[in-house]
């Protein structure tokens, strides 16, 4: 007897590197728990369709209960013959309730058990990330609200754009985030459908009750198509595809942090406990953990990409190529995990510098706000833009900053079809002035450090 599942046709003995290179059990004994799970239902399953006698389904359950205890305590022991999990916990239960253990198997087949077994790995997975992901989100929330009054430049293309405020930025992260919270919601909902009783392609011919299999394992559905129920995989993919945009979010946010944290920008302080230092330079203090969220995103693309070209082009139904899901899954799990905890420590020890935040805020960054002051007065937005970036560059000409041009010179600013900026405050009215508006306040920094001095009040 070759001591495998299938060995009844075979005569010959499999390569020592083909069964190395077949096994799965290095990674899918992470589902040693569900496996039993999903193999006490289907032996109640079993009895209700009278294949087993009720003493014969109670010993079975006993065995199975071992067998998760031996898991639980760590004294299950792998044999060599045991090519994946399925095959191991049979061999054990066989081992330590006798010949009843054969009959477990009646109707099922390892494609229906172990797309049942992910789903069920999967479905608790998920709820697992998603309590780590609302934890991350609610502590950026509580950073936002704390730090709400903390302005700080807001970039686009990495240049200075429009003061905005700090909390602003963390909750432009956080509701992205808040966005992947519901898609994973609706990616577990197609996690929770119940394959079991699809056999290996043709459906159960034994009369098991699926609906009875449903309600133990606590599923919210039933697959619909035996041959699609134990090949199909969208629930894996889509899985993948949630963590890899979570991933793009989450580096986004990475990278911010890692740029305000040099010392060119010094807005944020990283704390120690998630930075690391230099083998060789004393000084240097590295944003480790944000580097390797950033970079984790590759690997989890990686991995969704991957799975997509293995279900590429297959041919119907269960293919052995399926088996490579699991690892995908795992990794990307345990990556998601870590990364959405380091995340959350980052953001909740980060120190902020609020002065160099503050210090950031160049005058020509309210230049936006200078044309729109222009619009209050009752100015075309363009011809308030082209003043206002006609003030920029008479600064920048000037060499001095946008605040600190006099009245007389944003007089002489010329703009068509306008002849002067005559609707600042002091300035003459031109032959085109705009109709009078409520002209609204002249634009400020509320907290800006220095001498306010755009925020005078002019004469
Ligand atoms: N270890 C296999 C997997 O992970 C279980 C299913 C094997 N089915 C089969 N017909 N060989 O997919």
């Amino acid at each position: 007897e070759s001591g495998k599942l299938w060995g009844g046709r075979f005569v010959g003995t499999v390569d020592p590197i083909m069964e190395k290179f077949n096994s799965s059990i290095a990674y899918d004994r992470h589902l040693w728990e569900v496996d039993v799970q999903g193999s006490k239902a289907y032996s109640r399953g079993l009895e209700k369709a009278g294949l087993l006698t009720k003493a014969e389904m109670d010993q079975i359950l006993r065995g199975l209960d071992k067998v998760a205890e031996e898991w639980a305590q760590g004294t299950f022991k792998l044999n060599p013959n045991d090519e994946d999990i399925h095959t191991a916990n049979e061999r054990r239960l066989k081992e330590l309730i006798g010949e009843t253990a054969g009959k477990l198997h009646t109707g099922r087949s390892r494609n229906d058990q172990v797309v049942t077994d992910l789903r069920l790995w999967m479905r608790q997975n998920c709820s697992k990330l998603s309590a780590l992901l609302r934890e991350l989100i609610r502590t950026m929330v509580d950073r936002a609200e704390a730090e709400r009054d903390v302005l700080f430049p807001g970039y686009t293309h990495l240049q200075r754009a429009q003061p905005i405020r700090w909390s602003h930025w963390i909750l432009s992260h956080a509701v992205a985030l808040t966005r992947d919270s519901e898609r994973l919601l609706e990616v577990q909902k197609r996690v929770n459908v119940l394959p079991l009783g699809s056999g290996a392609i043709a459906g159960n011919p034994l009369g098991v009750d699926r609906e009875l299999l449903r309600a133990e394992l606590n599923f919210g559905a039933i697959t619909l198509n035996s041959m699609d129920a134990t090949s199909e995989r969208d629930f894996v993919a889509e899985f993948l595809f949630w963590a890899s945009l979570c991933m793009t979010h989450l580096s986004r946010m990475a990278e911010d942090l890692i740029l305000y944290g040099t010392k060119e920008f010094s807005f944020v302080q990283l704390s120690d406990a998630y930075s690391t230092g230099s083998s060789l330079m004393p000084q240097k203090k590295n944003p480790d953990s944000l580097e390797l969220i950033r970079s984790k995103a590759g690997r989890v693309f990686g991995r969704c990409a991957g799975l997509l070209m293995t279900l590429k082009g297959l041919p119907s139904t269960y293919n052995k190529d399926l088996q490579e899901d699991k690892e995908a899954v795992f990794e990307v799990s345990d990556t998601m995990s870590a990364v959405l905890q380091v995340a959350t420590g980052v953001i909740s020890t980060l120190q902020i510098h609020r002065d160099n935040m503050a210090r950031a805020l160049s005058p020509d960054m309210l230049a936006t706000d200078l044309a729109y002051y222009l619009v209050r007065k009752g100015m075309p937005f363009r011809q308030a833009h082209e003043a206002s970036g006609k003030a920029v560059f008479m600064a920048e000409t000037k060499g001095v900053a946008l605040n600190q041009l006099s009245l007389k010179d944003l007089q002489t600013i010329r703009y068509s079809p306008l002849p002067s900026l005559c609707c600042l405050p002091g300035g003459k009215p031109g032959p085109l002035r705009p109709p009078d508006g409520p002209a609204g306040p002249w634009p400020t920094f509320s907290s800006f450090p220095q001498p306010p001095v755009l925020g005078r009040r002019e004469p």
